[in-house]
């Protein structure tokens, strides 16, 4: 096998992807690559990866519990902990029961894997989140996909199925920002024998979740939550056949039991909501602002706020002149995204400052021109 090849034809095409290395805590003003730089590409949204109320839980719970949990949920890595997380996660959700995974990706194919022999197919928005193809290929169902956010799309497939089956969406778009329509969703799925599954890593913690009745949820704990795993809320009956038939859940070790003492105290500062109200406050001045300037941004009104530039290297091209002037902002290329719909993907968190977001924008809008 060549490698190299294979490496040096990646970087012909500007697909190269390489990691930069953060000398400091995840923060708003980061240093990376030993350069300071303000952090408009982290996914830490309520500013909770190095809150002090967060840290400190965090090391009581290590305190408390030790370093590692030591062998998976079903021999005796599931502490206490983790019962009293799933237990303030289910009533935070209005759902019954809860299921803490290691991580979001493995949540979503933990959630396939346990269905495998309950659903004859599958169908999702085109731009779902890769673990949730990823959990579809797992269980060997053809890749069904309707035009992204599309609901007479999502219905012209649906009337083709026969046989229980799973719709499964994004509910903020990992790269795009915007939002499914679920209500619009349920009502095209009712009466069939449809079950919604809903991936909610971008919205949790910031928008209130909309779990229908007899659907899945999924969300995330290292994005807004500022930590790391995720969870899965439903029925009572439901989890409890999570815990018996998936493997993703099974055949791992458990999260630490500290991780999960920490999230306790992140779900009580997102419900008090001071974060959330400072990260709305800066969306809102984000568009503002990019609107005067003339900066032609996705309409989004979540923490994710994209610039499609087209090709790669322009979107290459400017994410790494940006990172030159002291702003850190990823450039997203495909396959994380269609072909020619590269992009700049700027994320908001709670604790930026608005002179931080004019300066960024007034760059972009310079190196754009
Ligand atoms: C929509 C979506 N789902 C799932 C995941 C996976 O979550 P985790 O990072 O916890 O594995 C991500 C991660 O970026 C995501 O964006």
């Amino acid at each position: 096998m060549n490698f190299s090849k294979k490496i040096s034809d990646l970087e012909k095409n500007h697909l190269l992807r390489s990691r930069r290395v953060a000398n400091s805590a995840q923060s708003t003003q980061m240093r990376i690559n030993n350069q300071d730089v303000i952090n408009f590409c982290s996914n830490d949204y309520l500013s909770l990866a190095s809150h002090p109320i967060i840290k400190e839980a965090l090391i009581k719970g290590v305190e408390k519990y030790g370093v590692g949990s030591g062998a998976s949920h079903l021999v005796s890595g599931h502490s206490e902990s983790h019962k009293l997380l799933e237990e303030a996660l289910a009533e935070f959700t209005g759902q019954q029961s809860a299921l803490i995974f290691s991580s979001g990706y493995s949540a979503n194919l933990g959630i396939f894997s346990a269905l495998r022999d309950e659903i004859k197919w599958v169908i999702q928005d085109k731009l779902n989140h890769a673990s949730l193809i990823d959990g579809n290929r797992l269980i060997g169902l053809p890749i069904q996909r309707y035009l992204h956010n599309n609901l007479e799309s999502l219905e012209k497939k649906l009337i083709k199925q026969t046989g229980p089956g799973l719709i499964v969406t994004d509910n903020v778009f990992s790269m795009d920002g915007d939002r499914a329509n679920i209500a619009g969703i349920v009502k095209t799925i009712n009466k069939t024998n449809a079950i919604l599954m809903q991936d909610d890593a971008h919205g949790f913690g910031i928008f209130d979740p909309i779990i229908p009745q007899n659907s899945i949820y999924m969300a995330t704990l290292g994005k807004a939550a500022g930590l790391m795993g995720a969870f899965v809320s439903g029925d009572k009956e439901f989890i409890e056949f999570l815990i018996q038939k998936s493997r993703p859940y099974t055949y791992t070790t458990a999260l630490p039991p500290s991780i999960c003492h920490a999230a306790l105290e992140s779900l009580t500062l997102i419900k008090n909501g001071e974060q959330k109200e400072k990260l709305t406050t800066n969306i809102k001045h984000f568009r503002n602002m990019a609107f005067q300037l003339g900066l032609n941004f996705e309409d989004s009104n979540s923490a994710i706020q994209p610039l499609i530039v087209g090709s790669s290297s322009k979107a290459l091209k400017i994410s790494n002149r940006l990172f030159k002037e002291g702003f850190f902002v990823s450039a997203i290329r495909p396959p994380t995204v269609p072909p020619n719909t590269a992009r700049l993907r700027f994320t908001l968190s709670a604790n930026h400052k608005t002179e931080q977001i004019d300066a960024l924008l007034e760059k972009v809008k310079n190196v754009m021109a």
